[in-house]
């Protein structure tokens, strides 16, 4: 497992990263999102689901009133919003419990308002509103390329 942190200076910055990420990437894997409103937890999203080749950029969107979108490509996506979701019922509503029986990827912002139970590897990715247009970005538990495997 690797961790590594990124500093980014625009969004298109941190959609880059995302793509990174999502490049190297294979189902299943559990996303977590954690940082404040604004600190680009969508926009990581973003470049996630294109690197992954699971959707078009711009047509990733926030799930904010939905909660849950979906996009399936190259692979399958979901991604998933807790900002408002009220309670255990609203979870069970969603379905998302059912979402870890299938071959996706699933990205979660706000994870620590619920708890989600899985065994699918997990990466948490911390997002930090540092200044305007700067994000620090952690990420932790990426899985290792074969490439860097190779090397250790
Ligand atoms: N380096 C950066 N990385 C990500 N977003 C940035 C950056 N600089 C400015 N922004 C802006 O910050 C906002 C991030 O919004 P969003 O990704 O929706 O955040 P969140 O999902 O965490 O609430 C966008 O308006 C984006 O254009
Ligand atoms: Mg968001």
């Amino acid at each position: 497992m690797a961790s590594r942190e990124s500093v980014t200076h625009s969004s298109e910055e941190t959609i880059r990263l995302g793509r990174e990420i999502g490049a190297g990437l294979k189902p299943s894997v559990l996303i977590l999102l954690s940082g404040d409103l604004g600190s680009g937890k969508t926009t990581l999203t973003k470049g996630i689901a294109g690197g992954m080749g699971a959707a078009r950029e711009e047509d990733v969107t926030s799930p904010t009133f939905t909660l849950v979108h979906k996009y399936r490509g190259q692979a399958l996506i979901y991604h998933v919003d807790l900002y408002r979701i009220e309670d255990l019922h609203d979870l069970e509503t969603l379905g998302i419990e059912d979402f870890f029986s299938e071959q996706a990827v699933v990205i979660v912002e706000w994870p620590d308002k619920l708890q989600l139970r899985t065994d699918w590897p997990v990466v948490r990715i911390q997002l930090e509103h540092v200044a305007e247009d700067t994000r620090r970005i952690s990420i932790e538990g990426l899985p290792q390329t074969e490439e860097q495997s190779a090397k250790t």
